[in-house]
């Protein structure tokens, strides 16, 4: 058995003795158990759409659900695969983005923002300020497995790539009944999504400090000045758009599935 690390945690050397787990008389638990259960929902939400394959394109209008994006496989339904076709068949519950969603699952699990929120809600480490976590011992983001979130800014190079394929997809959607040009609700829901995407990346920590870091004079890189500061006001916001992404993503997906299953109709704007 591992042997328990006094020296850190909450009972090291030079913390208050308090044997109370917290003297917080608030509801402090609502908050990681909502994160909890709305987390727990959307992966298997995420989960469930990925693994079952149907409803995730629109033929008439080009609307490709980001679930499915890039649709890499021969089991791709007719004009889904808007960067070819590179895999052969696909066994069922393989998901048919299989190249970007491994990626895009790692830079959320990686992501800041998200460490914290899963880290008080899932392991309970701490739970919420003031109140004493149950492990023994702590070592923090030192050691194997955490060390490896250190890898974040490259998860955010693979983000930059998939959020141009998305907006790609989005581009594809400006598609007619005719086959020309059209708009339709779809068109403005993949849209709205593709851009709160971009919010989301571009607010990343590692962007900002790739935009501005290392830089001992502001005044000698005016331009690295002006994107940080533009990084910045996204990232002042990067908590809110990690929760408005997963609900804009599965907005998204759901309103396609709906469409593309028949259940209702696109409202169309233009053709
Ligand atoms: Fe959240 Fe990079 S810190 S995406």
């Amino acid at each position: 058995m591992a042997e328990v690390d006094t020296s850190r945690g909450v009972s090291a050397p030079g913390r208050a003795r308090i044997s109370a787990r917290t003297l917080r008389e608030d509801r402090w638990w609502l908050q990681p158990l909502v994160t909890f259960v709305c987390f727990s929902a959307w992966l298997l939400y995420g989960l469930v759409r990925t693994a079952t394959q149907r409803n995730y394109y629109v033929e008439d209008y080009g609307y490709l659900t980001p679930f499915a994006s890039p649709c890499v496989s021969t089991s791709c339904v007719p004009g889904s695969s808007h960067f070819g076709t590179p895999f052969g068949d696909f066994p069922p519950l393989v998901p048919l983005a299989i190249l970007t969603l491994p990626f895009l699952l790692l830079f959320r699990l990686t992501c800041y923002y998200y460490r914290k929120a899963y880290y008080r809600s899932f392991w309970l480490s701490p739970p919420a300020c003031a109140v004493a976590e149950p492990h023994a011992s702590y070592s923090g983001e030192t050691r194997f497995p955490l060390i490896v979130q250190n890898v974040h800014r490259y998860f955010f190079y693979a983000a930059v790539v998939v959020s141009l394929i998305n907006t790609y997809d989005f581009l594809q959607a400006f598609h007619g009944r005719d086959g020309g040009f059209g708009i339709g609700l779809g068109t403005l829901i993949i849209g709205a999504n593709v851009v709160l995407l971009w919010c989301y990346t571009l607010g990343c920590h590692s962007c900002r400090n790739i935009v501005g870091g290392r830089l001992n004079h502001f005044s000698r890189h005016p331009v690295r000045y002006r994107m940080w500061g533009w990084v910045s006001r996204l990232n002042e916001r990067h908590m809110q758009f990690a929760w408005v992404t997963l609900g804009s993503l599965v907005a998204t997906d759901a309103y396609i599935a709906l469409v593309s299953a028949g259940v209702i109709s696109d409202l169309r704007f233009v053709n």
